[in-house]
This record gives structure tokens, sequence and C-alpha cells, in this order.
């Protein structure tokens, strides 16, 4: 989400001339754009923020900027802060950028961390960034209003808005024609965009209709998206799914905790069981798709036989893939005002071990059972440590990452591979054309 901010940020400052350094220590503006979502996120900032100002003290007039999440929870302290910096400005303010970066630049603190209920960059065409040219990041929502106990999102960016369908297709569109050949759709919670006109009798654009919109651009687009929530995602975008097969199989659906009490706590307002439904059906509408999922490890009051539900949850629905956290209590929360962090370090750190160690098996399991099969990959880059020959990277439908060999295959291409080996992170295949 915030890789797409940023490309945001850079195409509003690149139509007010301004241009991207080729090095920070030669750079007249340098921002980072900040992430809220764990103590560990803002401590990485406070120290990137030590380095900004070691360049300040050698070029004063450098002007030192924070964007995002942080920006917007902590304005006075980052400006009270000994750190340098000039700008403070929150997710929804990046319009506004060109006038306050002027405004640094003459001397005065410049700070905008007004959230908006309408604010969706919705017409702004992110520059690429750092891009493969091959898959591009496509915001179709900010803000989130589901107001999870533990989470901060709500707070820095705001109530959940949706951007108008058309312009979300005229992107995809724009950079299919570009060459890219895949686009991931972007929401904090995908499955409840919804977008009215307020023409066509009011009715509205819903996720389904939106994601069949972008998959009918081209059957050599690839569609992702990211993140869906189990109470919401519902069996009619399965069925748009399973007519589309441009429309990956992949499903990244966090389930948090596998502990119905837990669930209640966390006041996800989904139960144990509403998972495990939600999975069957995607297995029936999509046998071959896999899934990751979120899991954190140690929240409020969490006992041993929650913990134990979260592994057995684990080890029911399989997953492929896992980010695993353990709390970090985030002040203004839902969880910070009413529950006691309770769990101790030690606990939460062995929890969160048992977690990866199964996660590990069950993502080489899954990989495993990949030896054999053939998958159409797209094809993304040269691989860093090329072993022999020519080594490529790529991804299958279902977001597993494999690596063949090839001298003709470019990135953009789409290429059969037989699967040959796999360890829990990499399928390694030949190619089968
Ligand atoms: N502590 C730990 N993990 C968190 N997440 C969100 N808030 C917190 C927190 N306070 C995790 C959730 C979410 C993912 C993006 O980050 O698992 O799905
Ligand atoms: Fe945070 Fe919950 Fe919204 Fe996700 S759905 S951003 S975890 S409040």
């Amino acid at each position: 989400m915030n890789f797409a901010d940023t490309e945001v940020v850079a195409s509003i400052l690149g139509k007010s001339g301004f241009e991207p350094a080729d090095d920070i220590n030669t750079a007249d503006l340098i921002m980072v754009n900040t992430c809220s979502i764990r103590d560990n996120a803002e401590q990485r900032v406070w120290g990137r923020l030590d380095l900004f100002r070691s360049i300040k003290r050698r070029r004063p007039s450098v002007v030192i900027g924070v964007l995002g999440c942080m920006a917007e929870r902590l304005k006075e302290q980052l400006l009270e802060s000994d750190k340098k910096v000039d700008l403070v400005v929150g997710p929804d303010a990046y319009r506004d950028l060109p006038a306050l970066v002027t405004a640094a630049g003459d001397g005065h603190k410049a700070v905008n961390v007004l959230l908006s209920r309408e604010e969706t960059y919705a017409d702004i065409n992110p520059v690429r960034m750092d891009s493969n040219g091959v898959s591009a990041f496509i915001s179709i929502m900010r803000g989130c209003n589901n107001m999870c106990a533990y989470c901060v999102v709500p707070y820095t960016r705001g109530a959940e808005r949706s951007r108008d369908p058309y312009t979300i297709v005229d992107e995809a569109r724009d950079v299919f024609e570009k060459g890219y050949r895949e686009v991931t759709l972007l929401g904090q919670n995908v499955d409840s965009y919804s977008w009215s006109s307020g023409r066509d009798g009011g009715k509205s654009v819903t996720f389904p209709d939106l994601i069949e919109m972008v998959a009918l651009i081209s059957p050599m687009l690839r569609v992702r998206f990211s993140t869906n929530h189990p109470k919401d995602l519902s069996d009619e975008l399965l069925t748009v799914m399973a007519s589309h097969k441009n429309i990956c199989r992949h499903i990244h659906l966090p389930v948090q905790s596998g502990s119905s009490s837990m669930l209640q706590r966390m006041n996800r307002k989904y139960s144990r069981e509403w998972y495990l439904e939600r999975v069957d059906s995607i297995r029936k509408y999509l046998p071959d798709c896999t899934l990751s999922t979120d899991i954190i490890a140690g929240f409020c009051g969490e006992t041993e036989e929650e913990h134990l539900d979260t592994l057995s949850m684990m080890k029911s629905v399989g997953f492929d893939f896992a980010y695993m956290f353990k709390y970090s209590e985030r002040p203004g929360t839902r969880a910070a005002r009413h529950y006691k962090d309770d769990v101790p370090d030690d606990v939460k750190t062995e929890r969160l071990n048992e977690i990866i160690n199964l996660q590990n098996k069950l993502s080489a399991a899954c990989k495993k059972k990949d030896i054999g099969k053939t998958f159409e990959v797209l094809v993304e880059t040269e691989a860093k440590r090329a072993i022999a020959g020519r080594t490529m990277t790529g991804r299958t439908s279902g977001n597993k990452v494999v690596v063949f060999e090839s001298d003709s295959a470019r990135p953009g291409d789409y290429v059969t591979v037989i699967i040959e080996k796999a360890t829990s992170a990499t399928l390694t295949g030949k190619i089968n054309n």
C-alpha cells in the first residue's frame, strides 16, 4: 500500500517539476513514507531519520519530510524531536505536497495531516517506480472501517472510501498497453469495495463487478488483489474468479487467530467455524487456489488453549504462506484502551516461533505437492544468483515463485514449466514449451 502511495507522491511532485535524485547525498528533498502497523516499523523510521539528520548537518538546505501513517499519528513528536523534520504529511494530503515542500524550503515547518472522506487520488496516474515492468499495484480504495481491536490503520488512514471504477480500469488498461502483464488491486478490505455514481438507478459497482471489468481488459493480463476479509469474502467473488482464468488463483485471507473467543476480542466479526466454511467454499469453487494468511501471536489475554487453536487452524487449512507477527500494542486502539497487553514477551516469542516452525512445514508440504505438476509462469526477472546458464524467476497464478533456466524467456512472457524440485520458499523447474 505504501509502495503504491509513493508512486502517487512521485506523480504529484513530478507534475510540479520535481525529479528523482540518483543519490540521497545529492537530493534537495528527502522523504520517507512510513508505516505504523507495529512498533518495530516505527522504530526503523526513527533510525532512518537519524541518517537524514546527519545529511542535513552537512547540507542544511536539505528538506526532510515524513509521509504516511507515522506522520498522521505522531505529528507533534516528529516536529518537536531532535530529528530535524521539516515536513509532515498524512496519507490524504499528498496533493498539497508541492506547496508544502516550497514552504519548508522557505524555512517554515510544513504540516498537513487532515484526513479526508473523499480522497482516492483517482485522477493521478502513478509513476511506476523500481518496477520490473511486469507487475503494477493499483490502489482501488483507501482507509478502513473495520476497527479490529489491535489495529491502528483506521486511525491513521481514515474512513473507507472506494475509487471510481472507470479510473481503475483505465489505469489497468494503460499499464497493460505499456507492456505490464499483471496488476494487483489494493485495498485494506477489497470485499467491501462499493462505488455508486448516483446514475444507473443508484446501482453500485461491487468488488466482483470491478474485478471482472479489469479481467476483461485482456486474457493476457493477470489480475491479483489484496486484502480480503473473511467476514466479507463472498461466493459471488469466487464465482467471478472461477469464470476468468486470468484472475489469479490466490487469496490472501488473514485469519489472525484460530480461536473464536480470541477473534471476538480482536473484533474480527467471524468465528473459527465461519473462517473454515469460507475456506471450504474457496476449495469448492477454485480447487487449485492457494491460500495465504496473517497471524498474530500473543494478543491480549491469549491463553495457551487459544494459541493451540491457532496451530490447529493452520493445520486444518494448510496455508501455503503466512505473514506472522508478535502482537505489538498501538496507542489509541481499542485494545490499548480496553485490554491489557498481558502476554509476557518471552511467551509471545515462544508462540510466534511455534507458529513459524509449523508454517515452514506447511509451506514445504504444499510446495512438495507441486513436484511433477506443470504451471503457466509469468516471467518476472533474471534471478540474482544464476546457477548455470541464464536463470529466470517468475510466478504461478497461485503466486508461487518458480526458478527455471532459459536463454529466450523475457520478463512479461508466459512460459510453461514442469516442477522438479521444491523448498519451502521456491519451486525449481524446466521449461516445457
Ligand atoms: N500487532 C501485530 N500485528 C498487527 N497487525 C496489525 N496490527 C498489528 C499489531 N498491533 C498485522 C495483522 C494484519 C497485518 C497487516 O498486520 O495481522 O493483517
Ligand atoms: Fe486493520 Fe482490521 Fe482494517 Fe485490516 S481490516 S486494516 S486489520 S482494522
